[in-house]
């Protein structure tokens, strides 16, 4: 698959959809799922720095999710701290930076832990950013801005898209060109809500732990075909 690297997405965000399909699909547990789903997620990030994306979102649990079975919350947060736990060992021989989006005061004391060591490791890292979404929603993100905002001190607030900007989760990275979904759901699910309204979206009908690197390029291709206006001619 050929794609123009001299036109590639600044910032790309991927709602990781499937895993329990994909575990169902092939006769494995819920958790078994989501763990090939973490697996994808490292493979797609060392590929997208490979490629040179700059800025990767992932949507890795909303604050929709709290309403699945408490086994399966409590297995996810366990992945989520095997993947912390890997980013803190590695992250001397990694090039990428690890950040979040998303509430972090309602994850577990240690989760919030070892997230502030992560991105304490590897602020200074040159090559992808990646921020992981968890415990996020777009409207609830908006509401956290505009309570900061207000709480900011400043006097004379004039509020504007760019002011509002500022105080968002990850404020100062540019906004996603680029959606990808996975598993043929075409929805956006409360992900990136401020963010996206000029994003170009694609859906892929894989599930995510299927979703290669070729169809990364795949889905980058479809997007370079694109014909962007932004509401103009
Ligand atoms: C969507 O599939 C996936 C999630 C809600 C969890 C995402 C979790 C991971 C990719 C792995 C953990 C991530 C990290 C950073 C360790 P689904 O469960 O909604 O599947 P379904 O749509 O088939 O039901």
């Amino acid at each position: 698959m050929n794609i123009d690297m001299s036109n590639l997405p600044e910032h790309i965000g991927i709602i990781m959809d499937g895993n329990r399909r994909w575990a169902k699909a092939n006769g494995f547990s819920k958790i078994k799922g989501h763990r090939e789903g973490a697996n994808t997620l490292k493979r797609l990030v060392e590929d997208a720095n490979k490629l040179g994306i700059k800025y990767l979102t992932v949507y890795a649990f909303s604050t929709e999710n709290w309403k699945r079975e408490e086994s399966e919350v409590k297995e996810i947060m366990n992945l989520l701290r095997e993947f912390l736990t890997e980013c803190e060992r590695n992250y001397a021989k990694e090039d990428y930076v690890v950040n979040f989006i998303g509430d972090s005061k309602g994850l577990a004391q240690d989760i919030q832990d070892k997230m502030c060591s992560v991105i304490e490791k590897t602020k200074n890292k040159k090559g992808l950013h990646l921020y992981i979404a968890i415990n996020y929603g777009g409207r609830d993100e908006i509401i956290r801005a505009v309570r900061r905002l207000f709480e900011s001190g400043e006097n004379n607030i004039e509020i504007t898209e760019q002011k509002l900007s500022e105080y968002l989760d990850a404020s100062g990275v540019p906004d996603p060109e680029f959606i990808i979904r996975t598993s043929g759901e075409m929805r956006i699910s409360n992900f990136l809500t401020w963010q996206s309204v000029y994003s170009e979206f694609y859906f892929s009908d894989k599930y995510w732990p299927d979703f290669s690197i070729d169809d990364f390029k795949l889905a980058i291709s479809d997007f370079q075909h694109r014909n962007r206006r932004f509401g103009g001619i």
